[in-house]
């Protein structure tokens, strides 16, 4: 047992690692998960103890809140592995800060941050092992809380559970992407929950998407609900734009997550003393500045893929090409430092990192 001023953790270790089963050279977003994960439940309005256990299935009854009202958000955050082998998580506490944003408007109670960070670091330790060296693999992290109750009223749920699981994480995209700009489905609304990590976010955009492949298209670039004009996420990412030398982005709000990589791109930028401007974009600013030929590049930003360039985008029945990915300096340039950083090779100079061991 592990025990801090606040946090006791009972660590139970599995008895057979399946480390063995990692392919470091072959390596799929999701698909394997690590020996352990944390979990601790809320009850009786208050936090229990965590513990680490083996990682198995979750024992449920049919009639669980999460399963029927959503009542379900998460977090995606990584560890990154550095030359001499120590592991750091890349701005950890910004994911404590946003789960608890989403709790927040789903109706749900708050994560305390010794009970997320302790967990945190005490899992991501003892699965150390997992987390890939090899260029642009990681170990991705899923934090998740979950309404308990077994109870298909429609209220908020008195118990809950939080969970831990992790994964170990190859390159998300292995191309740049083709992306369609959605102007019949939304992704979000002002006044609704686009601004947080619920997974009824996600669910919802996958028929739109769905659509979109069947057109040749990967993602979708999502448009405001009212006049579908305004260009807010991609996919499930932020969304960057480069024209004539400016860096725009849509500012976050009610109906686009604030991105800790967006944030983490944003300031670079800044630092590089690059003119940034998050404001709105319309995609008629975007066709504009195709036609000029002072669109440079086009982006989204997150937690799995960091940076996935956009090589074409569709709207209204047109391709727009953007100029070769090879030739964009910012995304390039920002896509390395980002990974210098988490590696240990640059300085961190806004103490992004948190060392695991
Ligand atoms: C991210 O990249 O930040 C995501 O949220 C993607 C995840 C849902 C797989």
């Amino acid at each position: 047992m592990l025990t801090t001023e606040k946090v006791k953790i009972n660590i139970h270790q599995t008895e057979k690692s399946r480390l063995n089963d990692l392919d470091q050279n072959n390596i799929v977003f999701g698909k394997l998960f690590s020996d352990h994960m944390l979990h601790a439940d809320y009850e009786n309005g208050k936090w229990g103890d965590p513990e680490i256990v083996p990682y198995g299935n979750l024992p449920m009854t049919p009639a669980i809140s999460a399963l029927h009202y959503g009542q379900s958000i998460f977090e995606g955050m990584k560890a990154y592995k550095n030359e001499k082998g120590e592991v750091s998580l890349f701005r950890p506490l910004e994911n404590q800060k946003r789960i608890n944003i989403s709790a927040e408007r789903m109706a749900m109670p708050s994560i305390p941050e010794e009970l997320f960070m302790e967990g945190l670091k005490q899992l991501v330790y003892l699965d150390k092992g997992w987390v890939p060296d090899a260029e642009g693999a990681s170990l991705y992290i899923r934090p998740f809380l979950i309404g308990t109750d077994e109870f298909i009223g429609v209220k908020p749920s008195d118990n809950y559970r939080f969970y831990i699981i992790t994964s170990p994480a190859g390159k998300y995209y292995n191309a740049p992407v083709k992306v369609l700009v959605e102007t019949n489905y939304i992704r979000a609304v002002e006044g609704g929950v686009g601004y947080i990590k619920v997974s009824g976010n996600y669910g919802r955009s996958l028929f739109p998407t769905k659509l979109a492949q069947q057109r040749g298209y990967q993602q979708i670039i999502w448009t405001d609900a009212r006049n579908h004009r305004y260009l807010e996420e991609s996919g499930t990412m932020n969304l960057m734009v480069i024209i004539d030398d400016v860096l725009i982005t849509p500012p976050v709000g009610d109906t686009i997550l604030a991105g800790i990589t967006r944030d983490s791109v944003v300031t670079l930028a800044r630092d590089w003393k690059m003119k940034v401007q998050e404001r709105k974009i319309s995609i008629d600013e975007v066709i504009e500045a195709h036609k000029r030929g002072t669109l440079e590049e086009m982006f989204g930003t997150g937690t799995a893929a960091t940076i996935a360039h956009i090589s074409t985008f569709g709207f209204e029945g047109k391709d727009y090409e953007l100029p070769s990915v090879e030739g964009r300096i910012f995304s390039n340039r920002v896509a390395q430092e980002l990974d210098n950083i988490k590696r240990g090779k640059t300085e961190d100079k806004h103490g992004w990192m948190y060392k695991v061991g």
